[in-house]
């Protein structure tokens, strides 16, 4: 099969169990600043979880662009990649464990059509307040024996810690951020079999292979969180209100599962753009190890960086764009592997792949191509001058030590096979263990820093980013009134001290105006306006004169919100109640984005 096939069975599944389809958010989060990319279906649900009301029901279905930053080493092997496509389907409140797993059990084997003897499920086993899961064990039980099999704990059925079987944003309970939803969930993994002799080959060969083992065999293709807690702020879990239900499948997992194919790369989601590899390289994928690595990693890049780029981001040395950075570099550096190593211009022939293959789901790409092309080009020129300047730092070293590889990758993105066939040249063998305890530090790091990150973005200051979320629309109508109509949202970031804007408009905008605006926005907070939405369909929203964030589609029913008579704004919410609540507002700055892009900085006085 497919995977559009997979991807329309999936959303048809649940449309058939009164499910409404909510359209797949942008890669780069709207009015959430707390993450730098939407990493799974429900992170723009995340209002709905916690109890606001959603515009389409209680029962939602989605397949979501979704991209993980943490998962950009482990590529390379038969299934992890950076971007994917998340299959999703939602119970705010509604149903609960009894409806969910016979449901995707049911999906699993007579939609797909996967053989139930090769399927495997794990649950929560129970840590510090939260109790084991006993009601999935037993629901699973009761499923499996529905088609013949004795399935045991132990052995079909696995118990694991939070480690294994907690789901939140942010991990285990300990690390998460006070306001953070989360909770148990029950996996179910494929097994492609023994035969494969994976793992014996892999580096785990010494522990005895499991479900939720690393080695590749089993291959994890559904997640049923069943997320009924919420992380306080004195540290404790205590339940949520509603148990939701929040299911998210790899598209291409569940493709490579349908098809029998242990190698996510050799699906159809990923064998156009191996083609055109082979074809540049005159490389055989799955000839040598080394090489098909390095096609796994090229192919996983350059789809990311298409997607992401269709999506608005340019490549920069901040956030979003600094990944973007990353990932073409590293295209670049492991395309040496395959002896592309002079003209950078090669990755551009790898964009018509990508967006031809995502032609009907996400047609912004291919009306992108042509652009993305260029941009993606430049920057890898760009980065062949810093990589031949890192190569010629290498040559004059002396010695080549594990510290100094990790160094090389640090600076330059120098993955370590790289440098190591450097170092070969020369005769050394630089240490991997030392430049892996490096590595380990670094990734502590970066954990601790995006930890940080939702700390700021979300929870203890929750109630003072609504109400900047609130003064955002104010603004936006404000801008309206004095600049004028052409005015529209291209943008917006907000944290806990300010709002940032991004709206069209050509120019400096002086200095009397910024004051007018600002005095229009006082006026509606000083007339203590009323807050609240309607659910409308989105031509009624139209119709209405609401405005709406260009570029993003919106699905059949949407959440209106209005301010007073002041304002009218598709939006999800969540928003101050009245504009009393808000503050005094001053823009602190003013600057351009971009061409016909102006950027604004302000911020609300505590109350
Ligand atoms: N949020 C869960 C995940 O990302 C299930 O959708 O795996």
């Amino acid at each position: 099969m497919k995977s559009s096939e997979i991807r329309s069975r999936f959303i048809d599944f649940y449309r058939q169990r009164q499910h409404a389809v909510i359209p797949s958010a942008p890669l780069v989060p709207q009015n959430d600043p707390s993450t730098l990319f939407t990493s799974s279906g429900m992170q723009p649900l995340i209002p709905y979880l916690l109890g606001e009301k959603h515009p389409q029901g209680r029962r939602l279905v989605s397949s979501q662009k979704s991209f993980r930053t943490q998962d950009i080493d482990e590529v390379g092997d038969n299934r992890h990649t950076t971007f994917f496509e998340m299959l999703g389907n939602w119970s705010l409140g509604d149903y609960f464990k009894k409806e969910q797993l016979p449901w995707i059990f049911e999906f699993l084997t007579r939609i797909l059509g996967l053989p139930p003897e090769r399927l495997y499920v794990s649950v929560f086993a129970g840590e510090g307040a939260v109790p084991k899961d006993d009601d999935s064990i037993n629901i699973w039980k009761e499923i499996f024996r529905g088609v013949g099999i004795d399935a045991r704990e132990g052995e079909r059925i696995v118990a694991y810690p939070a480690a294994k079987n907690w789901w939140s944003r942010s991990g285990v309970p300990a690390g998460m951020p006070p306001g953070e939803p989360g909770g148990p969930d029950s996996e179910v993994f494929y097994d492609f079999g023994a035969d494969l002799r994976l793992h014996e080959r892999s580096v785990y060969k010494r522990q005895a292979c499991h479900p939720n083992c690393d080695c590749g065999r089993f291959l994890e293709i559904a997640n049923s969180v069943f997320m009924e807690y919420q992380k306080q702020a004195d540290g404790t879990i205590r339940e949520l209100p509603q148990k939701n239900v929040d299911f998210g499948g790899g598209l291409e997992r569940l493709t490579a599962a349908e098809n029998r194919m242990p190698d996510i790369f050799r699906t159809d989601m990923f064998l156009p753009v191996i083609e055109v590899l082979e074809k540049l390289s005159k490389r055989e994928y799955g000839r040598k190890d080394e090489e098909t690595r390095a096609m796994r990693v090229i192919a996983d890049h350059i789809r990311g960086s298409v997607i992401m780029m269709a999506d608005g981001v340019l490549p920069s040395n901040k956030q979003q764009g600094y990944v973007l950075r990353r990932l073409v570099r590293r295209s670049l550096l492991y395309g040496r592997t395959l002896g592309l190593t002079t003209d950078w211009k090669y990755v551009g022939l790898l964009v018509e792949p990508v967006a031809g293959f995502y032609s009907r789901a996400y047609p912004e790409v291919l009306r992108d191509a042509g652009r993305i092309t260029l941009v993606l080009v430049e920057e890898a020129a760009r980065f062949g001058k810093t990589l031949e300047k890192g190569l010629r730092e290498i040559e004059k070293l002396p010695l080549i030590t594990g510290e100094t590889a990790f160094r090389l990758y640090e600076t330059y993105g120098f993955p370590w096979e790289m440098t190591e066939e450097i170092a070969r040249r020369k005769n050394q063998r630089p240490d991997r263990e030392a430049f892996e305890q490096e590595f380990k530090k670094h990734q502590e790091l970066s954990r601790t820093a995006a930890a940080g990150m939702f700390k700021g973005g979300l929870a203890d200051h929750s109630r003072q980013v609504t109400k900047l979320h609130t003064a955002t629309h104010l603004v936006h109508q404000a801008l309206r009134q004095v600049l004028g109509d052409h005015v529209a949202q291209k943008g917006s970031n907000i944290t806990a001290d300010r709002l940032r804007f991004d709206f069209s408009h050509t120019g400096k905008i002086s200095d009397s105006q910024l004051r007018l605006v600002e005095s229009v926005v006082n006026e509606q907070i000083g007339r203590a306006l009323p807050v609240a939405f309607r659910i409308m369909t989105y031509r009624e929203a139209m119709e209405a004169g609401a405005l709406a964030f260009f570029g993003e589609r919106y699905p059949e029913k949407v959440k209106v919100y209005s301010i007073g008579s002041f304002s009218k704004e598709i939006c999800g919410g969540p928003h101050a109640e009245n504009t009393a609540d808000l503050g005094k507002f001053t823009i602190t700055r003013e600057e351009s984005a971009g061409g016909g892009i102006r950027r604004i900085y302000a911020a609300l006085s505590r109350k």
